[in-house]
């Protein structure tokens, strides 16, 4: 799937075409500009995987007359906007490590790759449903504001780039002088984050719990680890990385973000942002939100609250354990730290990680998962994987919805902002009173990257999995660990499938376990406001996630959850059995999931080991 203008590229610089990406132009080379450089480089083909990956993810999916992915739903666009805006932060940061000696002509054709499908991402800023959007979910709102915020930082980053380029190759006194075209749509970006940071917000409770983002106003209360992870992320980008906003259209009035009401304008870096995550890390910090094996559970309803009883505790604990709510708060803890110079904020995070590697089955210390992998069988589930390898609790019977498909595609990016080489780039200073200084930043950033490279083999091992998804056409599918596994038609006979499947989670309390992301929300008085003595749901529209706002399962919906299909894989020839056709199959939702792995390893891996 090669792009027009990426031949016409090729073809101007006449690289030897022996696979189609070998002519791209983003060469690597070594700092000095030599070819001899490259096998020091960290996994040099992730790099070409990733970008394959996002050229697969926009020429197949993405419909450039409609601006959008149009198999996505809101929030999964939302999502699909951030990886491409996070792939192109990373193509534009290789530019600048093979660039220095390469001149202005060469960062002129590398900068087409990153505009194209730059162009691609402004289309999705008018295609993007901003008005459904209020009226849903918050978690829904808060996925929006990360999306913006990605992309300005990926201006920033690009346009720094490029002035710098710019400023060596054509000796012009001032770098900076030059700003690239993106940037003129920072105001635009900038407002949409800040609306609906805004509107998010709103799901800030005190009366309940003590605190905590509620998920959904027009349910039960119930407040989940990703309402308050997403807030945690989204207000901390906020106050580090927002530019401001003078545009008062369209809610123009009653600004709850800003320390000038009266001027109606929103200035960068308000402390009111960094308030607002630090509050809420601290309630879920004491929020009992973890289980025994230290992953997060997904929420917590408030017992007796729908009949009519005062408690206001959160006590009634749903004990699924989902891959995305174990990742996004890993971005919220780095730019807590980058705010405050806090270490402790990078300590939990690591323990965080440690956990879910530890929970897909994987030692850290032999750097080996702990499970073998006789043929042709599953291994055992460790709670959130197996074999070291992530896995939500639906993949191996097939029966993800499209909110799961989105998940581990999730916890990989927010992973890779955590342990980017750049993450603590950021100077602490800049914002936190009583930070550390150099010194000692520097010993934070050195523990920091000491714990993300014994990460790397792990990493390396989910993207190896993920690869072996990808069907004839490349695309990825939603079972990772089934790329490892190599499951022959014999397997899909029942029986494999059969002792795949997870136990459901326990969380040591015999709290329930409703898996609402896969299933839906369950029609009971736990979920659902009743109306007045009818027992019946009220009327939710556009408000409660359920199955009817997905689209249908497969392509077609031909097959259905757990029905296996045989066929040829990738490069497995006769005999092969996919299990990633069963289900909803390979989706937008599973192509973002395989380019988040192959972003993530290379980031990372940039650290070297
Ligand atoms: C460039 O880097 C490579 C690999 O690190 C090294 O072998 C080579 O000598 C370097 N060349 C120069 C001119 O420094
Ligand atoms: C509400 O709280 C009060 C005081 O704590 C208590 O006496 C009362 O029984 C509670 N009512 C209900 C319905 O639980
Ligand atoms: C934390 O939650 C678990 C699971 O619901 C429960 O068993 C335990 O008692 C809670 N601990 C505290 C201190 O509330």
């Amino acid at each position: 799937m090669l792009v027009p203008w990426a031949v016409a590229i090729a073809t101007a610089t006449a690289v030897s075409a022996a696979s189609p990406w070998s002519s791209l132009p983003l060469e690597l080379r070594d700092k000095n500009g030599s070819d001899a450089g490259r096998s020091s480089l960290p996994d040099v083909s992730a790099f070409h995987d990733m970008f394959t990956a996002l050229s697969d993810m926009q020429e197949t999916y993405f419909q450039r007359w409609l601006g959008t992915w149009p198999d996505g739903i809101d929030w999964t666009r939302a999502v699909m906007s951030t990886h491409v805006a996070a792939a192109l932060r990373t193509i534009s940061d290789e530019l600048e490590l093979s660039q220095p000696s390469q001149g202005v002509e060469c960062a002129t054709r590398k900068e087409e790759v990153v505009a194209g499908y730059f162009t691609d991402v402004i289309a999705y800023y008018f295609a993007e449903d901003a008005f459904a959007i209020r009226n849903q979910a918050y978690d829904d709102m808060l996925w929006v504001v990360l999306g913006w915020l990605e992309s300005i930082q990926f201006i920033d980053e690009h346009s720094g780039f490029l002035s710098r380029v710019a400023f060596a190759g054509l000796g012009q006194t001032s770098p900076g002088a030059e700003t690239w075209y993106g940037s003129r749509w920072i105001p635009a970006f900038a407002h949409r984050a800040r609306v609906f940071w805004e509107l998010a917000a709103k799901g800030w409770d005190t009366k309940l719990c003590g605190g905590g983002m509620v998920w959904n106003p027009r349910l039960m209360p119930y407040k989940n680890a990703i309402t308050n992870q997403l807030f945690i992320s989204a207000s901390i980008s906020m106050f580090l990385h927002f530019p401001g906003d003078s545009n008062t259209s369209p809610f123009g009035t009653g600004a709850v973000a800003t320390s000038q009401p009266s001027t109606a304008e929103w200035p960068p870096h308000d402390p009111l942002f960094a308030q607002a995550a630090q509050d809420a890390h601290a309630w879920l910090a004491s929020s009992n939100m973890t289980n025994p094996q230290g992953l997060y559970a997904d929420g917590f309803h408030i017992s007796g609250h729908s009949s009519g009883s005062n408690n206001t505790r959160c006590d009634e604990r749903d004990e699924m354990v989902y891959t995305y709510n174990q990742g996004v708060l890993l971005s919220g803890l780095l730019g807590l730290y980058q705010a405050t110079g806090r270490e402790a904020y990078l300590r939990e995070g690591h323990a965080l990680v440690q956990n879910v590697i530890r929970a897909t089955g994987y030692d850290l210390l032999r750097n080996q998962p702990v499970d073998d992998v006789p043929p042709n069988r599953v291994p055992p589930w460790r709670g959130l994987g197996r074999a070291g390898v992530l896995e939500e609790a639906c993949d191996a019977a097939g029966a993800c919805s499209q909110d799961a498909q989105t998940f581990k595609g999730i916890w990989m990016h927010h992973f890779a902002a955590f342990c980017a080489p750049a993450a603590l780039r950021l100077s602490a200073a800049r914002f936190g009173s009583g930070s550390p200084g150099g010194e000692e930043s520097g010993a934070v950033r050195a523990r920091h990257e000491a714990d993300c490279r014994r990460y790397i083999p792990w990493l390396r091992h989910n993207a190896r999995a993920a690869m072996g998804t990808r069907d004839g056409r490349g695309l990825f599918g939603m079972w990772w660990t089934a790329g490892l596994l190599r499951l022959t038609a014999a397997s899909s006979d029942g029986e494999v499938a059969a002792d795949a499947r997870p136990p459901p989670p326990t969380g040591g309390g015999g709290g329930q376990v409703v898996d609402y992301r896969n299933w839906g929300v369950p029609l009971n008085e736990v979920w659902v406001r009743m109306g007045d003595g009818s027992r019946r749901p009220v009327s939710n529209h556009g408000g409660v996630r359920q199955k009817p706002i997905q689209k249908p399962r497969g392509e077609g919906g031909k097959t259905g959850p757990g029905v296996g299909e045989r066929g040829a894989s990738s490069d497995g020839g006769e005999g092969v059995w996919d299990p990633n056709l069963r289900g909803r199959g390979r989706t937008v939702e599973t192509q973002g999931g395989g380019l988040a792995v192959l972003r993530a390893l290379w980031v990372v891996s940039r650290l070297g080991v």
